[in-house]
């Protein structure tokens, strides 16, 4: 079983990783910390908490942190997760309070705790992960992995950007933390829109309709989910759930190792994700496949299942 610390801006589809997480043996969540990026900080805050208390799972702790990428205004993602930013679901808000701690902290703290053994999943901007880095210089060594939902490598013929041509979302938005982090010597997977944009690995309307046939708790908030992700963008992104995806069965994605350049900057290739020619020092492993059909047989299962 695999220990997390998890970073996320939800976000319908970090939502929707994180339910699947819930539902699965292979991993234990530790805790959450919440960063600015597909909603203002205080929106992620909350409505982690509000799929966490749905699911009876209140007491995995949520500290909150970064307001703002390190060197940029937040742009938000609002027109694509609705004006809640879980489309305008039915959770009411959360009741538990936050841990007090700064995510930075709180993530560097859970790590220290059990040196080798925790896993790091970070699915929104990499600021909180950039400032943990920043004040412990050893964490990347400390962690069991890093895996990351964030690039567009042009490895597939998926892997261009969605928030500019070139530029995938979250590094986009935070570009300096992710350049830092990509350069930290963490043991990095990252997974990037060169698998997530695959169309074998696409919630389709019949998908949900398989769904709504489920009556689990779990069940019924992902009908909501995936229904608004289907109405307004005809069908719904594994995004995040699939870098969750690769703790719960490593065989349904392939990796390349290889070094990537983060380009920093306000230009128009800001955030880009860049191959270089050789493998070298600080080379991470980079989704380049993945197994469309096996993953959403795997999510729809854990979702029905009682
Ligand atoms: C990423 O951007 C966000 O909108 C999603 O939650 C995902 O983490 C995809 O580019
Ligand atoms: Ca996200």
């Amino acid at each position: 079983m695999h220990k997390v610390v998890w970073d996320m801006d939800p976000g319908i589809d970090d939502a929707l990783a994180l339910i699947l997480a819930l539902k699965s043996p292979e991993v234990q969540v530790l805790g959450i910390t919440t960063v600015a990026g597909n909603a203002s900080v205080e929106m992620t805050s909350a409505n982690a908490r509000r799929v966490l208390e749905y699911l009876n799972a209140g007491s995995i702790p949520v500290a909150m942190g970064a307001a703002n990428p390190l060197n940029h205004p937040l742009e938000d993602a609002l027109n694509h997760h609705g004006p809640d930013g879980l489309g305008n679901c039915d959770l009411p808000p959360p009741k538990v309070p936050l841990h007090p701690d700064k995510a930075w902290d709180f993530l560097a703290r859970l790590v220290w705790d059990a040196p080798g053994e925790v896993a790091l999943i970070a699915t929104g901007p990499l600021t909180n992960v950039a400032y943990a880095f920043r004040r412990n210089p050893k964490l990347p060594e400390l962690m069991a992995r890093l895996v990351l939902m964030g690039g567009a490598y042009r490895l597939t013929p998926y892997g261009e950007g969605n928030r500019t041509l070139y530029a995938e979302f979250n590094i986009w938005q935070d570009p300096e933390a992710a350049h830092m982090v990509f350069n930290s010597g963490a043991d990095i997977f990252a997974v990037g829109l060169d698998v997530t944009m695959d169309p074998a690995a696409c919630l389709t309307s019949e998908h949900l309709g398989q769904i709504k046939t489920g009556h689990t708790p779990a069940a019924h908030l992902v009908a909501q989910l995936v229904e608004y992700q289907v109405k307004h963008h005809g069908c719904c992104r594994m995004h995040d759930p699939l870098a969750l995806a690769m703790l719960l069965d490593v065989s349904l994605l392939d990796f390349k190792l290889a070094r990537v350049e983060v380009v920093k900057g306000n230009d128009w290739n800001r955030g880009v994700t860049r191959i270089l020619p050789s493998v070298g020092s600080h080379s991470i492993h980079v989704a380049c496949a993945v197994d469309g059909p096996r993953f959403l047989e795997l999510f729809l299962s854990r979702m029905l299942e009682k």
